[in-house]
């Protein structure tokens, strides 16, 4: 098993200095961005699209692991791809069967990924993990940062990892920080995402190695 990757969620950054805040972020170390699209449909907030996204890639080679919060996935997918994300995540609340764009994804030649809000049970996603390179497990509903961490989304963590059909990665979003970012790991996650964690600290690269330590231990 690989180490842990940290993966900071531009949600939390400054807008109004993009560049610079893709550039410390690289500096600081991180291995791939996580950028949260959403429509003010699926998620009662707006944040970015398809620009912003292409302004990023313009940016960095990182890796894009960009997680849509949208009703319409479907629509859109190809068009992310496009714009240079590496990861797309799909929500499994607008699927009635997410496995046709899940194999869309990977025909594009991008990872795929499925991911389910809090309330939604492991049980609705089950069917689609054999199409899916990442399972997205969310600890908090989406649509903001800063919210506290949901532990419901350790016990899917712990459920996927032990599940022998499983050879997804297992990816964890929403409240990921110093004081919970260790049971996602010991629960199995690979993936960590975190935004105010991250871009709430001064010294980006002092928080991102503690993060990572604390992912490790
Ligand atoms: C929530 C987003 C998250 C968000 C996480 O809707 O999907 O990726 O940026 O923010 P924090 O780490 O602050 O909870
Ligand atoms: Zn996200």
């Amino acid at each position: 098993q690989h180490a842990p990757v940290l993966l900071p969620s531009l949600l939390a950054c400054d807008f109004a200095n993009l560049a610079s805040e893709v550039k410390a972020i690289e500096a600081a170390g991180a291995h791939a961005l996580h950028l949260d699209v959403m429509d003010g449909h699926f998620v009662p907030n707006l944040s970015f699209g398809l620009p912003v996204v292409e302004a990023i890639r313009a940016l960095t080679d990182l890796p894009l692991d960009v997680h849509l919060m949208i009703d319409n996935p479907a629509e859109y997918a190809q068009r992310y791809r496009d714009a240079g994300a590496d990861c797309i995540t799909v929500h499994a609340e607008v699927l009635d069967d997410p496995r046709p764009l899940l194999e869309e994804i990977r025909a594009s030649g991008a990872l795929a990924g499925l991911s389910l809000n809090p309330p939604t049970p492991l049980e609705q996603i089950l069917p689609a993990l054999p199409h899916c390179d990442l399972v997205l497990v969310m600890s908090v509903m989406p649509g903001f940062g800063g919210q506290q961490f949901d532990p419901v989304a350790l016990e899917k963590l712990s459920r996927l990892r032990d599940d022998p059909d499983c050879r997804a990665l297992l990816e964890v979003d929403g409240g990921v920080n110093q004081s919970t970012i260790a049971r996602c790991t010991a629960a199995g996650a690979d993936l960590l995402v975190a935004g105010t964690a991250v871009f709430g600290a001064d010294d980006y690269c002092e928080r991102v190695d503690s993060l990572n330590r604390l992912a490790r231990s």
